[in-house]
């Protein structure tokens, strides 16, 4: 039987190149051959936002807009929203009884978000808990390969803990999921650090044409080049390495790389050959993504369409989980 693949995005802003390089293009290709459920993880992001919730639907739909514009195909894979299946709750109820709190305490990503997000109390109970709730959106759709970022690896570790755990303590239940990682190297956000809603760089997918170029002009270059007669090297630019981010072409890059080094090119003229490329990338899903602005109604049934079929599998796993735990 085909493999299973499940991953979730919170809605915490409008998708970027970022999320497209990393984590989209990657979820595209794995509906091809395995079963694919990606959803909204709109209570994780009540996590960190449980004070100001005033966007987070808004962002939720946003975010399954995005995905249909980059082509994951909801006759593929099965798109839905996680606070749609309350048997996500359910399960997480049921996994926070048989999971340590030290195991919690001790995860890496716990402590360098309470010491490096400022201004917020995350001093919660289910702040603590946001590991569980990924497990049990995992082991809901007994998924065997979660494709993430390196930043998730202590999440899903904790995962498959839990489940080793689970599965001693009652019945083999669950598969061990392991984590798929993204191999995509770090894409640059227009400050030259990794583009992240956080840092204030990203180029969005939603964004204009006009918008996107308007920001790659403000795209930090190599230090050194300052004049345009002075000799730049591509390989400390940020420039660069978005050509090389699968948006340019190789006569392309292998220009810049060539005459970046001679001062035969400029800066500018370097950024307008990168906007070119990246709105010859984008275009498709600019396109796509008017048309289902346009037609809310479609989105509405995608969406039911996607939760009916989560919430098949959900049901079922949970009464396996129910009759393995002699409960309900
Ligand atoms: N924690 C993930 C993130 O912030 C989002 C997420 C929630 C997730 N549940 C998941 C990812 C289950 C993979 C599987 O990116
Ligand atoms: Fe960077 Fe291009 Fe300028 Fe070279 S020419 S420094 S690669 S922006």
């Amino acid at each position: 039987m085909a493999k299973r693949v499940l991953s979730g995005m919170q809605p915490s802003g409008p998708l970027h190149l970022g999320n497209l390089l990393g984590a989209l293009d990657n979820f595209k290709r794995l509906q091809a051959d395995h079963e694919c459920f990606y959803f909204v993880a709109d209570w994780h992001a009540l996590s960190t936002n449980y004070e100001d919730t005033s966007r987070i639907r808004e962002y939720t739909r946003e975010v399954l807009i995005d995905w249909l514009a980059t082509g994951l195909d909801p006759q593929r894979s099965t798109l839905f929203i996680q606070s749609h299946v309350p048997e996500h709750a359910i399960l997480h109820l049921l996994l926070s009884m048989i999971t340590p709190v030290p195991w919690l305490e001790r995860n890496p990503t716990y402590k360098e978000k309470q010491e490096n997000i400022e201004g917020r109390d995350l001093s919660s109970y289910g702040f603590l808990g946001y590991p569980v709730l990924q497990a049990a959106d995992i082991l809901l759709y007994k998924g065997d390969l979660v494709p993430v970022g390196v930043d998730q690896l202590p999440h899903l570790e904790l995962t498959r803990e839990i489940t080793r755990r689970f599965n001693q303590l009652y019945k083999p239940v669950f598969p061990e999921p392991q984590a798929l990682l993204t191999e995509f190297p770090k894409v640059p956000g227009t400050d030259g650090r990794k583009m992240s809603k956080s840092y204030n760089n990203t180029i969005n997918l939603s964004d204009s044409e006009a918008t996107v170029r308007a920001k790659l002009k403000t795209m930090v270059t190599d230090p050194a080049r300052i004049r345009r007669t002075d000799k730049g090297n591509p390989d400390v630019c940020p420039v660069f390495t978005l050509h090389k981010s699968t948006i340019s072409t190789q006569a392309v890059i292998d220009r810049v790389n060539k005459e970046c080094r001679t001062a035969e090119i400029g800066c500018i003229d370097c950024k307008g050959l990168l906007a070119d490329g990246l709105v010859q990338r984008l275009t498709p899903i600019w396109e796509k993504r008017r048309e289902l602005v346009q037609k809310p109604k479609v989105v509405d049934e995608i969406i039911d369409a996607g939760t009916k079929k989560a919430h098949a599998v959900a049901s079922k796993t949970l009464a396996e989980v129910n009759e393995a735990m002699k409960i309900g």
